[in-house]
């Protein structure tokens, strides 16, 4: 069984004037353990697609299937769809939402103490992956005080606390120099053969993608094998 199967989804806005299709009769199968980019031109719906499959935007049809079950049919609660994003999946966004007030360590820990965990147990997660990202020697500064490279391996090091089986990472590295940029899609490689984590990742940056296994081109609110 994958673990993720995406069946004839469509997404259209409607907020602005005329309807705006973005994703039409999109097809996706994804298996534990697989990395797959995602590349496609500027607007042609990569964002849209990372949020429908985290669970943060609702699609206007098809079905998505985590696990065997489907995470939006029958029509599920609110608090339903926060349990999802929170349990199984890790976002890794350019504007990566960190909170300014919060330091390394509290903003690492988030959704470990949204979840329920122990303030211990949370701050121990915590501290060992940002230990693994290089970040042992910053657990006190706050985002503003840490370099842009340093304010990516934390929100990575969040997505990764409550061990999710699905991290969605939309460019990732997009606002960082080649160096660390790739230190962080090492990560990604190293968490993905160490753990099994599942990586779906949406980059322009076409060296990085030629690394990944599966590459898939977003085009006319499809996705299609790039040539
Ligand atoms: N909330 C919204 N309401 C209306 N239109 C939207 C909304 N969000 C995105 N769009 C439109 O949907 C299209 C797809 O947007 P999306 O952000 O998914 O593109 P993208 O492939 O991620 O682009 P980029 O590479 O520039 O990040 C764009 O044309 C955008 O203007
Ligand atoms: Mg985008």
């Amino acid at each position: 069984m994958p673990l993720l199967d995406v069946k004839a989804l469509a997404k259209t806005y409607y907020e602005v004037g005329a309807p705006l299709p973005v994703l039409q009769d999109l097809e996706l199968t994804v298996e534990a353990g697989e990395m797959v980019g995602i590349v496609g031109d500027s607007g042609a719906g990569k964002s849209t697609l990372l949020y429908i499959l985290g669970a943060l935007e609702r699609p206007s049809g098809g079905e998505v299937w985590f696990d065997g079950k489907p995470v939006f049919h029958p029509a599920p609660s609110d608090p339903a769809l926060a349990e999802f994003r929170n349990r199984e999946v890790g976002f890794v966004f350019q504007f990566h939402g960190l909170i300014p007030e919060f330091d390394t360590l509290e903003n690492a820990m988030m959704p470990a103490m949204i979840a329920g965990l122990s303030r211990r147990e949370a701050g121990e997660r915590a501290r060992q992956i940002l230990t693994d990202v290089g970040l042992a020697e910053r657990l006190h500064h706050k985002p503003g005080e840490l370099s842009g490279g340093e304010q990516q391996r934390v929100a990575f090091a969040r997505s990764l606390v409550m061990r999710p089986r699905l991290i969605l990472a939309d460019e990732p590295t997009g606002n960082l120099d080649t160096a660390t940029g790739e230190k962080i899609w090492d990560l990604m490689f190293e968490v993905n053969k160490q753990r099994g984590t599942t990586f779906i990742v949406v980059t322009h940056n076409e060296r990085l993608a030629a690394r990944l296994p599966r590459l898939r081109r977003l085009a006319n609110g499809r996705l299609e094998n790039p040539e």
